[in-house]
């Protein structure tokens, strides 16, 4: 490939792989198959890590959502079917894939159980093959109820959260003190007299702050009988699951959520969530060391969108963004806000990409640019009359540049029944080359639609 260091296009070279051994290959490959990948957004979430996961998942034993909570929303659509999963990782709709929900996690129980029984409905069981963490911090009502009362007090400078209690639960986690894990589950007596403390110090502090209406202990106790009953017999060590499975030669597959540019250290502080949400954030996450990961596939729409506050130097608030949200359906997952959208922003991706140790790119929503007559990309910022192609993260300081752009033109075919790179039109593939040019990352998998049919895999 020109001008891009050679990536390992691992995921390319085992589903190509695994592939020919379905179809009757030899044993030798089986080597090359061991494979564990991590799946992580590079930009502001949602480009397309559910149905990334989805499609790797078929050759993964083992799934592990490792970080954020129902904050995230990854869609995997199959068929006429469509599943839009907050917490439960995306490798659930295959039905013998296990599914590890681990440590760095903050688990919302309401929102799990809906999920298992959405998926039950549909004839999904997660029986013996959901893993729940002991260490898994779980969110509550008076998390939610904080996150909505500090947005509020905060009016025009929030930060646009999913009001999915996300922050307080971490920041419980930090505190300890006031922390819940699952493992408390399993004495429902302990944890209803530490819950009593924990909402008595709650109430005081939200009525005295925010004159909130107190939370109501009891029906709050309750609510946690249920989940001990629904959600205990999930609920393992984690960490050593996945250290069996390694000693098994099982595939793992990492599924980050949110997106790196929101990453509470590496992202756009303060607008970001409250985890280490970049590739960074999956070793603590789950216990498994960077280094037993072969391939960190870096997720990016060909494009940019945002959703909630914060700056985002590349957006288009006209038409062109207009245009990109309706074509690209984008809306909230979680939330159905309409997502801002933009153009690819380059030196974001470059950033994220180095932040992450990421191998190589799978870039979404190629289809949803067709028609356009001519794609831009962010290849630097200009910051106070320099050019810079380094991404500052500080939002006072990233709301202080100005894109510099690089116009390439677009193309009118319908991506949507392509299925091999080669007959992609050559403006595509063009447009394609120019990114891994900048970003110095191979781009290994191209997105053509939302189905799990319509992803090329490259070798790169
Ligand atoms: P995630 O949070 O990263 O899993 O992404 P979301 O599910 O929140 O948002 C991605 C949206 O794009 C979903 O509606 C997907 O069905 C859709 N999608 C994913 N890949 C493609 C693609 O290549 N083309 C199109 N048109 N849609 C895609
Ligand atoms: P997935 O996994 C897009 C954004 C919120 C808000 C900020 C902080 O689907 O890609 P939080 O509720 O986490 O405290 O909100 O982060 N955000 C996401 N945006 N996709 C996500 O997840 C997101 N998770 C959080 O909109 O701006
Ligand atoms: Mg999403």
């Amino acid at each position: 490939m020109k001008n891009v260091e050679r990536g390992f296009g691992l995921a390319a070279e085992a589903y190509e792989l695994k592939s020919r051994q379905d179809a009757g290959g030899t044993e030798i490959l089986k080597g090359f198959l061991r494979m564990n990948y991590c799946v992580v957004g590079l930009q502001w979430g949602d480009e397309g890590k559910g149905k990334v996961v989805d499609i790797l998942a078929e050759k993964s034993d083992l799934v592990v959502r490792y970080g954020g909570g129902a904050n995230a929303g990854h869609t995997v659509i199959i068929g006429d079917q469509k599943f839009a999963l907050h917490i439960m990782p995306s490798g659930a709709v295959r039905p013998t894939t296990g599914c590890v929900i681990s440590n760095g996690v903050v688990l919302d129980p309401e929102i799990l159980i809906g999920e298992i029984d959405g998926l039950a409905e549909r004839d999904i069981s997660m029986d013996g093959r959901l893993f729940i963490s002991e260490n898994a911090h779980v969110v509550l009502d008076y998390h939610k109820m904080e996150d909505q009362l500090r947005e509020d007090a905060l009016g025009k400078n929030k930060i646009g959260t999913t009001i999915r209690g996300i922050g307080p639960c971490y920041a419980d986690k930090i505190g300890r003190s006031f922390a819940v894990r699952m493992a408390d589950f399993r004495d429902i007596d302990a944890l209803a007299e530490r819950l009593r403390k924990i909402v008595d110090y709650k109430n005081k502090v939200f009525g005295a702050l925010y004159n909130a209406d107190p939370i109501d202990v009891d029906a709050l106790i309750e609510k946690c009988k249920v989940y001990r009953d629904r959600l205990v017999g999930f609920v393992c060590n984690t960490t050593r699951l996945l250290f069996e499975a390694m000693d098994n030669d099982k595939n793992i597959l990492f599924e980050g959520a949110q997106g790196a540019l929101l990453d509470l250290d590496h992202g756009t502080f303060p607008f970001v969530t409250s985890s280490n949400c970049s590739a960074l954030g999956m070793g603590p996450g789950c216990g498994i060391p960077n280094q037993k990961v072969d391939s960190f596939i870096g997720l990016v729409k060909a494009y940019a969108t945002r959703v909630g506050s914060g700056p985002f130097p590349s957006e288009q608030d006209n038409e062109i963004g207009d245009v990109i949200r309706e074509k690209g359906h984008e809306y909230g997952t979680t939330t159905g806000r309409p997502r801002r959208c933009g153009w690819f922003d380059a030196v974001a991706a470059k950033y994220t990409a180095r932040v992450g140790g990421i191998n190589e790119i799978a870039m979404m929503h190629l289809d949803t640019l067709a028609g356009m007559k001519e794609l831009k990309i962010c290849k630097a910022y200009k910051l106070n009359g320099k050019e810079t192609d380094f991404f500052p993260s500080d939002a006072d300081e990233l709301a202080g540049v100005e894109c510099v752009y690089e116009a390439m033109p677009g193309w009118d075919e319908d991506l949507s029944e392509v299925t091999s790179y080669d007959d992609l039109p050559e403006n595509t593939r063009n447009y394609i080359a120019r990114i891994e040019e900048i970003v110095k990352v191979p781009i290994s998998i191209v997105g053509v639609g939302p189905k799990r049919s319509q992803a090329i895999f490259r070798n790169v």
